[in-house]
């Protein structure tokens, strides 16, 4: 675990290494001024060599060969306009390129933005993230400690504890998410449930497979019927005494999706593990919120199955019951993630909360219209949906609105029960939706298809190639803002 501190005034520092802020067209920031004037004009040669010119995504490492208290100094390009986003970016892209400096300075949290010192905590220990426990020779990144100095240092060193939490949550969902299925079979993410209930103080109540049908919950038993390892709900409950507002989460929590008796081709089944990050992000955002306190009531719930093609499965055509009493035929079993929400998203509708949200890896739909990294917002309540979209851009995570239609309701009905599970293939992600309305009633309620984002599809900043954890930061930020707005 790196260690965090406040350091002194930055002529008094020297070590291993130095990271300093400049902007674009080689403006110097905070820190960088001091460096350059050592350095000299060498710099500048060096700097041509190497093309850096400041701009946002830019990171040169210079030897100081004894010129500086420092061996290295990692100068760090922010661009011409920075944001905190940007920030946070550049600091992973430092946070990677310093991967084997065991001990490295910084004044980035100097540069003139409110928040700086956070964002550029979560953006280095995120970039630092690695998912080892299955190899032989795990090859771990080796800082051991990030050192704020000079000007408002101790400010920075405060703020990164809180920033922490954070980055944990992510980190939590992401090794859940990359987990293989195997080592996760909802019994075992109920398990970790539990345990996240006990360090963080929430109430946890955990359905096993007979008290999910006494609780009459249809849809998740019908996914559940084709697998050998039975099924969970997780509920977590966080009231603090301060509480403000009302929030509910919902996570999809599919811990392999085969697709059932509608069975996925091979291609289609590999990343199928990822489909549980609904509910990682549930986790991990239930944890961070108890943890740092906010003043917002939380109720989490997770349904937890596989959906497998086994003897028991539910068969194309066959009609299932949920929670709130309405019945939904299933034509194609793969479309298996509405089907569990549905029981969740009733659930979290009886509990009355200000706002439900649900995340979930529900369409490749919804991948194909808006890609890899961006996740679609469907809403029955335009305030609701404002809250959400401006959490997600503050924690730094892209969202976009989509349609919901009530003339597409036609799409899913059925000829034999209250709907269908599958809709014409145009407008997948909006049919999906709109299935999963029908089960929040009046709540305000946001629906997130996090297909494309749950999964990062390659190394940049701060993102690592795998489970991102997407949502955490959303949720925690929508936490915040809900407390604050009461
Ligand atoms: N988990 C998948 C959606 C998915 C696909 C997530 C790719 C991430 C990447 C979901 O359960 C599913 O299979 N959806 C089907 C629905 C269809 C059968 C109506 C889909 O999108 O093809
Ligand atoms: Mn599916
Ligand atoms: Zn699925």
């Amino acid at each position: 675990m790196i260690e965090i501190s406040a350091g002194t005034g930055l002529v008094d520092e020297s070590g291993e290494a130095l990271a300093v802020p400049v902007f674009e067209d080689l403006v110097w920031g905070p820190g960088a001024d001091w460096a350059a004037a050592e350095l000299g004009e060498w710099l500048d040669g060096y700097l041509e060599e190497e093309d850096f010119n400041g701009k946002h995504g830019e990171l040169v490492a210079v030897p100081t060969g004894g010129r500086l208290p420092f061996q290295n100094l990692f100068l760090v390009g922010l661009g011409e306009e920075l944001d905190l986003e940007r920030l946070r970016q550049a600091a992973g892209s430092l946070g990677r390129r310093a991967s084997r400096t065991v001990d490295l300075a910084t004044t980035l949290h100097q540069v003139d933005l409110d928040g700086a010192a956070a964002v550029v905590t979560e953006g280095f220990l995120l970039a630092q993230y690695r998912f080892d426990k299955y190899r032989s020779e795990p090859k771990p990144a080796r800082t051991e400690r990030l050192r704020y100095v000079g000007e408002r240092s101790a400010a920075a060193a405060e703020a990164a504890s809180r920033a922490r939490v954070v980055v944990d949550a992510v980190m939590l969902a992401r090794d859940l998410v990359n987990e293989p299925a195997a080592g996760k079979s909802p019994e075992t993410m109920a398990g970790l449930a539990a345990e996240i209930g006990r360090r963080a103080g929430i109430e946890v109540t955990i359905l096993d497979e007979e008290q999910i049908a006494a609780e009459r919950l249809g849809g998740l038993l019908g996914v559940a019927a084709g697998a050998h390892r039975p099924p969970r709900l997780v509920r977590f409950e966080y009231a603090p005494e301060s509480a403000t507002g009302f929030l509910a989460i919902v996570g999809k929590g599919i811990v392999f999706d085969s697709g059932g008796l509608s069975l996925k081709p091979a291609q289609g089944m590999e990343t199928m593990k990822t489909d549980m990050s609904g509910a990682a992000a549930v986790f991990g955002a239930v944890e961070a919120i108890a943890s740092l306190g906010i003043p917002v009531r939380v109720l989490g719930i997770t349904p937890l199955t596989e959906n497998m093609p086994g003897g028991g499965a539910t068969r194309p055509g066959d009609v299932l019951r949920a929670r709130n009493g309405k019945t939904i035929e299933v034509l194609n079993t793969d479309a298996e993630g509405r089907l569990v929400l549905a029981d969740g998203l009733a659930l979290a509708a009886e509990a009355e909360p200000d706002l439900i949200v649900d995340l979930a890896t529900l369409t490749g739909a919804c991948h194909v219209a808006l890609g890899d990294k961006i996740a679609g917002a469907w809403s029955n309540d335009q305030d609701g949906l404002d809250e959400v979209l401006a959490a997600a851009a503050r924690a730094g995570e892209r969202v976009w609105p989509m349609p919901l239609p009530d003339d597409y309701r036609k799409n899913i009905d059925s000829d034999v029960a209250d709907m269908k599970n599958t809709g014409p293939r145009y407008g997948g992600a909006i049919n999906a939706a709109l299935l999963l309305k029908e089960f929040v009633g009046d709540t305000p309620w946001v629906h997130l298809d996090i297909a494309g984002p749950a999964r990062w599809p390659d190394e940049e900043h701060y993102q690592t190639k795998g489970g991102s954890g997407f949502g955490v930061r959303t949720l925690v930020a929508l936490a915040e803002d809900l407390a604050g707005s009461s």
